[in-house]
């Protein structure tokens, strides 16, 4: 392949130093408990096309990353995950790779590429990548010559099969984009299958040469100094070779199909197989997995982690994103649920393909405190956080106002009842200057008002700012051994207002006490069980938010974290 090619000529002594340090390092643990760095570590997705833009073209590309590798090192920030930078036809914005191995000339060289690298390592920033696993685009040389012929030697890497009859698809899935997931391809008289968009091919995982062909592509990455793969779309790789139809659901969806439960091309057992095998290609370099897993439960989040905990170390934990309201009871029973899962959790509250949390949380009057107090929640539980660009400084959801502006397939598809992702995807507000300081150019998206009030410089100036709180709690969390590896203990478990718990380890406990409501509330804290009696010394506070004696007392949405001892 092209990009092996370029390669093998531009790595020279870096790679091989790479290389070396790689297998050296191979899980070591980080700490003293024997936790694993990407126990330890705090995610950060990037969206490329958004972030940085240093050529100014409108897109952002990977040189805006490093440049601003500073930034996230100071905010706290120990690993980041780059969404699609490789080649691709763009149809879903990187999500229908071309190439595997190569960076797309939208976003840089593979040169650009080896010094973000270089530079992320410097800083003690690792990279992950977005491993696109279930498809590729209708543009890969392998679907190119999939399509070809029916003898030709991909046909067998996609998912080819005849209709039912004239005009009518295989069976009846339908795509998760919309209309039914066949495509009849006229030049060999065969439908071939697609989970999402038609430019997007499913693999046949199937076929062990497209097992060998994708491992291929993890190793060649990790060689090259990756820490590790965020896997896309993990649940659908696999389909019920004899296509059974899917049983219908009542009612229909936003592109007006009918509902199904996706019974037969989702979840499959086989998943687990695959899953296995690119772990074991990870252990070597001591990488981490990170998952793209939609699950309906603990039982399914637990399938994720494998027996004996071979398979994803970090598949992300949805369920989280579901409690969907400041509800104390919701969250509790999330947070026990996830903490009794068989893995290390793994907490999200926005990306690039759901609303961001600043609206789904905001109440419109306090959003800038309700962000903080989700930051105060998720950045202080036991587990791995991935933040989402922009979330730090109080990004919000911007879609687009009319379906002639939409760019992202889901929403010129769904409109106007699904506006589809472009409103999370905005460029990041990095300032007051002329598009936020994105790009000199137009960008991509437009720049949404609020980067008058929200963008990094006017942030790091102002001590109250929600960029200013999210690296207290952060400074603090990579800094206390109980915020990091501590046990999870709930307190005062019927208060419908106050979420409260601690983190116990050893001698030490952090308490964290979050006002979900928007009045004043005191809780007299009940630590009769926890072994610790004294009063929390404070450490991060919003507002007056304040311990006094063994109650706490907190201001509308108020988060209050402080240090107990025995
Ligand atoms: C995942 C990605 C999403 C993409 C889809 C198809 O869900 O997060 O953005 O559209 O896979 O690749």
């Amino acid at each position: 392949m092209q990009g092996k090619f370029h390669w093998i000529l531009g790595c020279g002594l870096l790679c091989v130093s790479l290389l070396t340090a790689s297998a050296q390092d191979t899980a070591k643990p980080a700490d003293p408990g024997g936790h694993q760095w990407w126990q330890n570590a705090v995610f950060y997705e990037i969206y490329p096309r958004s972030f940085a833009d240093s050529n100014n073209d409108g897109i952002g590309d990977l040189n805006g990353v490093t440049s601003k590798l500073d930034y996230l090192k100071n905010l706290g920030v120990d690993a980041i995950w780059i969404s699609p930078c490789f080649p691709s036809p763009q149809k879903d914005f990187g999500y229908d790779v071309s190439d595997y191995e190569n960076i797309d000339p939208m976003y840089g060289t593979l040169a650009d590429f080896d010094r973000l690298a270089r530079e992320a390592k410097k800083r003690g920033i690792h990279v992950i990548l977005d491993f696109v696993v279930n498809h590729t685009s209708d543009q890969h040389p392998w679907f190119l010559d999939s399509k070809s012929s029916r003898a030709s030697a991909h046909r067998d890497w996609y998912i080819w099969r005849d209709g039912k009859a004239a005009g009518q698809p295989p069976n009846n899935w339908i795509s998760d984009f919309g209309g039914s997931a066949w495509q009849f391809d006229p030049t060999t008289n065969q439908y071939y299958y697609h989970m999402f968009e038609a430019a997007q091919p499913d693999l046949n995982w199937r076929n062990p040469a497209v097992k060998d062909a994708m491992f291929g592509v993890e190793r060649w990455w990790l060689k090259r100094g990756v820490s590790g793969f965020r896997l896309d779309a993990v649940d659908t790789l696999f389909e019920d070779p004899d296509l059974h139809d899917n049983p219908v659901l009542p009612g229909k969806n936003a592109f007006g199909d009918a509902k199904e439960e996706n019974k037969y091309n989702d979840k499959l057992p086989e998943v687990h197989d695959v899953l296995r095998q690119l772990r074991k290609i990870a252990d070597e370099y001591d990488a981490v997995l990170i998952g793209e897993t939609w699950t309906d439960d603990i039982a399914e989040l637990n399938r994720y982690y494998g027996d004996g905990n071979n398979e994803l170390q970090l598949p992300m934990d949805f369920l989280f994103t579901t409690v969907n309201k400041l509800s104390p009871a919701e969250f509790r029973k999330q947070i026990a649920a996830v903490n009794g899962a068989s893995g290390w959790p793994t907490f999200v509250i926005s990306n690039h393909d759901i609303v961001r949390s600043y609206n789904r949380y905001g109440d419109g009057e306090h959003n800038d405190q309700i962000a903080k107090l989700m930051a105060g929640l998720y950045l202080t539980l036991r587990g791995t956080p991935i933040m989402y660009y922009g979330e730090e400084i109080g990004m919000t959801t911007t879609p687009p106002a009319r379906k002639e502006d939409v760019k992202d397939p889901l929403g010129i598809t769904g409109w106007p009842e699904e506006k589809g992702r472009d409103g999370e995807r905005t460029p990041m507000q990095w300032n007051e200057d002329e598009n936020a300081g994105f790009s000199k150019a137009t960008p991509w998206l437009p720049v949404p008002p609020s980067y008058k009030t929200h963008n990094v410089a006017d942030e790091s100036r102002d001590p109250d700012s929600i960029l200013s709180f999210y690296k207290k709690v952060l400074k603090l969390r990579h800094t206390n051994r109980a915020l990091l590896n501590g046990d999870y203990i709930p307190l005062n478990e019927n208060d419908p207002n106050v979420l409260a718990y601690l983190r116990v380890y050893k001698n030490q406990a952090m308490l964290v006490a979050l006002n979900m409501s928007g009045v004043e509330q005191t809780v007299s804290l009940d630590l009769s069980k926890s072994g610790f009696s004294s009063a929390a010394k404070s450490l991060v506070a919003t507002g007056n938010s304040a311990a006094i004696g063994h109650a706490v007392t907190l201001d509308p949405y108020g988060v209050f974290i402080g240090q107990l001892t025995k």
